[in-house]
């Protein structure tokens, strides 16, 4: 051995030692508690509080309090179509609202007010009205438009219903699995997700994958996996007459659901659907295979890929829709970023970890883990083929 070496070797060990002894100290004192009462002389300066600044952060978690407290009325407003009856509708009073929907009046002057606190409608003090402007029904009132973002609210009633479970999971592990949660979820994902899907997939996402959409037109094999209320799987089916889709998904009531829209879109004689797991669905020979939104919630992504790779033809593609998070955390401190930061700790790191598999990847872990979790299956080309402010779109390929 060199003595340079035996040198690092020696401050390494040397290192190691002291960190091991603060650590023991450390230990100790907590174990036995400090050795007398709180001394004055001991202990640290009080940190300067500047009051403005407390002010200001309560101020700042005041409102978000304000806004988590109003999501059940933009629920309530979506789920009694007080949105769209207020679209285009011009300055309404809450009479002229009850008159238009037949709901209660004392209700509606209430949910008014906190629409207005919110910013969400505009109340004109003269005349005591209330305007939704269009821009807002673009985002709360149409369920078609691209923008509809009403749909995520009903979302955080299942959530904050799994609190408990959560805290559970924090102190012994495990997690809450997808099926755990409640209806809210299921439907108010389905419908957070289909205007961006509507929007993209054939139009944009499926012409970036290298020669798919000749193949669909001329009649291919389509598995969509992790497909919930099965939107993506319909919406595929519906712009490729020759194709031929099955959507998977371990969920049974999703598939129930999915099944149903099928028929009444009138795509079900193409289009079936399989109670399965991302590494234990059937088939194989398949043109394309799906993932929407879904890798990061399963908690084998590894054994997923593997699975995928098996049911692709050798010249078959496997189109990955994640959400267009950032690996690197710091990049995350947005409007968009932090509802996935926010979601990824309620909903899908708990589902993969639920799952008790090899990976919890949860929704924010970026291109570099994907890839690492999804090329040793043996996908040798991978590339990033498309990006909304939502969704980051991968082709991976053998
Ligand atoms: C966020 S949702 C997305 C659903 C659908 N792709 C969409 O975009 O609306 C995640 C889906 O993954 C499904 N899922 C979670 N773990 C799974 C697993 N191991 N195998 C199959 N599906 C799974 C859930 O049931 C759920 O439908």
């Amino acid at each position: 051995m060199g003595e340079q070496q035996t040198a690092r070797k020696q401050t390494s060990k040397q290192a190691r030692g002291k960190a091991q002894s603060a650590r023991q100290r450390g230990r100790q004192a907590t174990a036995k508690g400090p050795k007398s009462g709180p001394s004055k002389a001991r202990r640290r300066p009080a940190p300067q509080v500047d009051e403005q600044g407390v002010l200001d952060f309560l101020m700042k978690i005041t409102g978000d309090a304000a806004a988590a407290a109003g999501g059940v009325s933009v629920a309530i407003g979506d789920r009694l179509g007080l949105y769209a009856a207020m679209a285009g509708a011009g300055p309404v009073t809450a009479a002229g609202l009850a008159e238009r929907t037949g709901l209660v009046e004392r209700y509606l002057q209430e949910w008014l007010a906190v629409q207005a606190g919110l910013g969400y409608v505009i109340y004109d003090p003269q005349d005591q009205t209330f305007t939704l402007p269009a821009e807002h029904a673009a985002v709360l009132a149409d369920e078609n438009s691209p923008t509809f973002l009403a749909g995520v609210f009903p979302v955080l009633r299942s959530i904050y219903g799994t609190e408990d479970g959560l805290v559970h999971a924090f102190r012994v592990g495990g997690g809450v699995g997808w099926d755990e949660h409640s209806d809210p979820l299921y439907r108010g994902t389905a419908r957070l997700f289909r205007p961006g899907y509507r929007e993209n997939i054939v139009s944009s996402w499926l012409p970036a994958l290298e020669g798919m959409v000749p193949r669909l037109k001329a009649g291919a094999r389509v598995a969509d996996v992790g497909c919930g209320f099965g939107y993506s799987t319909i919406i595929m089916a519906k712009a490729f007459p020759k194709s031929a889709f099955t959507g998977i998904d371990y969920h049974g009531p999703s598939i129930e659901a999915a099944e149903k829209a099928a028929a009444d879109a009138g795509v079900a004689e193409r289009v079936s659907f399989e109670i399965a797991g991302g590494s234990n669905f059937r088939g194989s020979g398949f043109d394309l295979v799906t993932c929407f939104d879904c890798l990061h919630d399963m908690g084998d992504p590894a054994g997923v890929a593997q699975r995928v790779r098996r049911a692709l033809a050798d010249d078959g593609t496997w189109m990955l829709v994640e959400p267009a998070a950032s690996g690197r955390l710091e990049e995350n401190f947005h409007p968009i970023g932090r509802f996935f930061l926010a979601s990824s700790l309620a909903i899908c790191l708990p589902s993969a970890m639920a799952q008790h598999g090899s990976l919890a990847l949860g929704n924010h872990a970026g291109e570099e883990a994907l890839r690492a979790a999804v090329q040793p299956a043996g996908f040798s080309r991978w590339r990033q083929v498309a990006q909304t402010p939502v969704n980051a779109v991968y082709e991976a390929r053998p």
